[in-house]
């Protein structure tokens, strides 16, 4: 069956499904697309369905030539029709794997999927997880869902685990050239989900079990939170002796070797850092074992947006005024620069905490016109001009995220006082700064 399998793939005759058509999963729609394969994306929002039928695009930094290009040759479709997972000979899955009330893996879009697919399976389908998640869950959640159905993994169908390493904005390293890590159920698994993706991607690392690669990406989601908390740790011990941690960072960063810099922030944002980490010390739990050192991290990353709307209240004090009614303009809804991608972001917080005090706020993001309501937040705002006539109203320009727009010294001109959580005002902009 796999020797059958892989030469479809060989033959770009093999149809490839990708169920989730967020971040993640359009990229993987056109990546396949673009290497010869006819693919269907699968999702439950209709609305996104019919936009890349129309040849649109909704994420921001995926151009619609290529939406146009895919969907209009009709090599690639978009569908919110899940019968048609049968028609895939490879289905991969990128629904997203959030925290629940108690920051407990919520993995009801998983299993939803897993149930979904098994319904249709058939011989001959390879099935890939790309969701991040802990060890053990494709093995735990999927793999007896699919052989409740009779067939056997390894031999009637196959099952692994890739994670996506998805950068949003970033324009060296794109779906193509970021090596994929591959880990399969069983060595027949394995040998068939390096031939699926080796036929799309420039450089495939195997390894020896789905665990391995569902572990390999929580420790690189895990390197980057423990590393921010620790520079974000860095940040408020030096502000208290009156060092600038931006400037120690810049001279560390010089040593060739052995050092790389990580920077401090009004708190994490994103679909990954701030949550994955969670997923492992969920499962950690059940082994006895306790991850104090990620749990640590999420204790110091969770703290900063009260850092910096305490700073803000002080710097407020300190030119003579009261937070209660002061006029505050949060610059960044987004939660890392010039991306439209809102989840997760500190600014949010920032926000909220700071109308708890009694501020009047505002936000600019030139990506994101309108503030959309989402699970935990809904602020009924929408962006003001990001001009400096427009920053010269407020008594705080308080800035969240580095947007490249926000870099332009002259908007700070007239600015009253600005508090810069991201090191991207100069000193000499002429406003009264404070980094917090
Ligand atoms: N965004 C990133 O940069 C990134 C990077 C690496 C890994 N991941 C992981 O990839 C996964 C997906 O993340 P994302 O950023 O693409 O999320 P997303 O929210 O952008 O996209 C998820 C999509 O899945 C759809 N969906 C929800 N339930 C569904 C269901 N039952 N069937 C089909 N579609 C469904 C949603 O409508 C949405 O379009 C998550 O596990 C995330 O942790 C994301």
């Amino acid at each position: 069956m796999s020797d059958a399998l892989i030469a479809k793939i060989r033959a770009r005759t093999a149809r490839v499904g990708v169920v989730g058509l967020g971040y993640v999963g359009l990229p993987l729609v056109l990546l396949f697309e673009e290497a010869g394969f006819p693919v269907i994306g699968f999702d439950v929002d209709d609305e996104k369905a019919a936009k890349l039928g129309r040849g649109e695009s909704y994420i921001r930094h995926i151009g619609v030539d290529r939406i146009e290009k895919a969907f209009g040759a009709k090599r690639a479709e978009a569908t919110t029709d899940f019968g048609r997972l049968g028609e895939c000979d490879a289905i991969i899955v990128c629904v997203p794997t959030p925290l629940g009330n108690h920051r407990e893996p919520d993995l009801k879009y998983i299993r939803i999927t897993a149930e979904t697919i098994a319904r249709l399976l058939r011989p001959g389908q390879v099935i890939v997880l790309e969701s991040t998640t802990y060890p053990g869950t494709t093995r735990e959640e999927l793999l007896p869902r699919f052989e409740s159905t009779g067939l056997r993994c390894g031999t009637d169908f196959f099952l692994g685990f890739s994670p996506e390493r998805e950068d949003p904005g970033n324009e060296r390293f794109n779906t193509r050239n970021i090596p994929k890590v591959v880990g399969g159920i069983d060595d027949a698994s394995l040998r068939v989900i390096e031939e699926l993706y080796g036929a799309a991607v420039d450089q495939v690392v195997p390894v020896s079990s789905a665990e391995v690669a569902e572990s390999s990406k929580l420790l690189e989601n895990i390197f980057r939170a423990v590393n921010i908390a620790l520079v974000n740790e860095m940040k408020v011990v030096f502000d208290r002796m009156g060092i600038n941690v931006w400037e120690v960072i810049e001279a560390a960063k010089t040593k060739p070797f052995g050092f790389m810099p990580f920077y401090p922030g009004p708190g994490l944002g994103g679909h990954c850092i701030p949550l994955d980490p969670f997923y492992l010390t969920w499962k950690a739990a059940e082994y006895g074992v306790w991850a104090r050192f990620i749990e640590l991290a999420g204790e110091v990353n969770t703290a900063m947006p009260r850092y910096v709307v305490d700073r803000t209240v002080d710097a407020v004090n300190a030119a003579g005024k009261s937070i209660l009614g002061a006029t505050v303009l949060v610059l960044g809804l987004s939660y890392k620069p010039d991306i439209d991608d809102d989840r997760e972001s500190p600014s949010f917080e920032l926000i909220e905490l700071l109308q708890e005090r009694g501020a009047v706020v505002a936000y600019c993001d030139p990506f994101i016109p309108e503030a959309r309501r989402g699970r935990k937040h809904d602020l009924g705002l929408k962006s003001v001009p990001c001009t400096a006539d427009e920053f010269a109203k407020y008594d705080v320009v308080l800035v969240s995220t580095p947007h490249s727009a926000f870099k332009d010294p002259s908007l700070y001109g007239r600015a009253k006082l600005v508090v810069d959580t991201r090191n991207i005002v100069p000193g000499e902009a002429g406003a009264a700064l404070v980094r917090a």
